[in-house]
């Protein structure tokens, strides 16, 4: 049985089809029809006769979760010749039942959580990489022109994220591909009749490099960091990618000492900043949300990042360790086993759970793989730092008076020590950043411990210190 689809509603259509006929996903073949598709909007269409074994009529009404439906409209922009019958093996094997299919731990999960994760990064680049030229604006032509060469199909949602931030003016972004043309109110697809960014007529160019050469900083150059912060398959079309080769060898020939003198000494007032570098250079390449965070090499692995909760102002913050299987699956903290563990503590120490907020000291799920199942892995002290940039920004929002460390990840990042053992704190609250940190065993302790005894002294311990925190605010 053949199915011809041009873009993910055909296939959504088909699929359903053939599920709702019980065709198993070995008597389907896929064949994908680029170039006549529209890319805002998509008509079925259906090609192919019976498969051996399958029933005439439809028999099932397949409804597949939003959490699935989202993994596969964004594994759909995925260039790979074989992605719609892998896509429709992946919804059998759900219709089976089979709900590994879209854990990273099954090898089909893994592969669609990593086709989704290199869609989402694409669409990133393209935000990021896209640089719109000028032109005159004349015969009704876009007066902002953009060529891009992306890896998978992003050019659609790309487009419409352009066209929420461009306000009116017009543009157009064209690709090997397809080109898409914004009028000011709608977006059209238009063909792609540019072969190169040398295509793009350039009136802005020259101002565009002034301005790149105004912000280039020779004191703060890191080549290494520059190339691999822009891949080097972007350079080519970036308009800096001319001249910023001749200010990296530049820099290395000494305007990395000199290179902002002139402009520093025009500066009023004090030439010194009162931080030490290594506190102000985060700051720089700043991930400006936890979603983009790129700071350690977490989230390469991980579903999401997932951020702490609880309301703005809350005056206990508890800080676990990291996020577990669950709780990267869901993107909320402490929704699993050691979750369980911490509630019915908090409960018992009289705490309820939506005045606190919950968080992690680092947001990224570690694990390594055992047979099927994804195993917590002890962050690393150069993760830990890495991320106490957010845990740092949480405590700067939400200003808690009490902040319990669960377990000796959490103290560390807390109290920024990677040397700190929970032995030396345990014994009483102490005071740090001007609040109160009490530390505690982590709840997954509770649940590890080779004996009962152990396992019900941890315990206690967790609610002794819960109670100790609401102590310290004088409830
Ligand atoms: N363990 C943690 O430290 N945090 C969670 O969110 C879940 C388990």
């Amino acid at each position: 049985m053949r199915r011809v689809v041009q873009s993910f509603d055909e296939w959504r259509d088909a699929a359903r089809e053939l599920i709702a006929r019980q065709v198993a996903p070995e008597f389907v073949e896929w064949l994908s029809q680029p170039g006549d598709g529209d890319l805002f909007s998509a008509a079925p269409a259906e090609q192919g006769g019976a498969a051996p074994g399958a029933n005439a009529a439809p028999q099932t009404n397949l409804r597949l979760p939003r959490q699935l439906m989202e993994l596969l409209v964004s594994a759909a922009c995925f260039s790979a010749a074989d992605r719609w019958s892998f896509l429709y093996k992946v919804v059998w094997r759900w219709h089976l039942g089979e709900r590994d299919v879209i854990s990273p731990a099954d090898p089909d999960g893994a592969r669609l959580n990593g086709m989704v994760k290199a869609v989402h990064r694409e669409e990133h680049d393209m935000h990021a990489y896209v640089r719109f030229r000028e032109r005159k604006e004349e015969d009704g032509a876009p007066r902002f022109v953009a060529w891009f060469e992306p890896t998978h199909e992003v050019l659609p949602q790309v487009a419409r994220h352009f066209a929420r931030r461009m306000g009116n003016v017009t543009w157009m972004i064209a690709t090997p591909a397809a080109a898409v043309l914004w009028d000011g109110e709608h977006l059209h697809e238009a063909p792609s009749l540019m072969r190169s960014a040398a295509d793009i007529e350039d009136a802005g160019e020259a101002l565009w490099l002034t301005y790149y050469r105004s912000i280039f900083n020779p004191a703060r150059l890191n080549a290494d960091l520059l190339r691999s912060h822009i891949p080097s398959r972007f350079w080519k079309n970036l308009p800096e990618g001319a001249i910023v080769p001749a200010m990296v060898s530049a820099a290395a020939n000494g305007e990395r000492r000199t290179g902002q003198t002139g402009t520093v000494g025009r500066r009023g007032g004090a030439t010194t900043i009162p931080i030490a570098p290594e506190r102000a250079q985060p700051q720089r390449g700043q991930p400006t949300t936890l979603d983009q965070c790129r700071r350690c090499d977490l989230w390469e692995n991980a579903t999401q990042a997932v951020p702490g909760v609880g309301p703005e102002r809350a005056r206990i913050m508890l800080v676990g360790e990291q996020p577990g299987d669950q709780e990267d699956l869901q993107g909320l903290p402490f929704v699993g086993p050691a979750g369980a563990v911490l509630e019915k503590a908090m409960a018992q120490a009289g705490m309820e759970r939506d005045g606190i907020y919950l968080t992690n000291a680092v947001k990224h799920f570690k694990w390594e793989l055992r047979g099927k199942r994804r195993l917590h892995k002890t962050p690393a002290q150069k993760e830990i730092s890495a991320c106490h940039l957010w845990l740092e920004e949480e405590l700067a929002r939400v200003r808690p008076d009490v902040v319990v460390a669960l377990g000796g990840t959490a103290l560390k990042s807390v109290l920024q020590d990677g040397g700190v053992t929970m032995k030396s704190v345990m014994d009483a609250p102490v005071r740090h950043d001007g609040r109160w940190v009490v530390t505690v065993y982590h709840p997954s302790y509770v649940l590890r411990a080779p004996d009962e005894a152990t396992r019900r002294e941890a315990y206690e311990v967790i609610v002794e210190g819960l109670r100790q925190a609401r102590r310290l605010l004088g409830d």
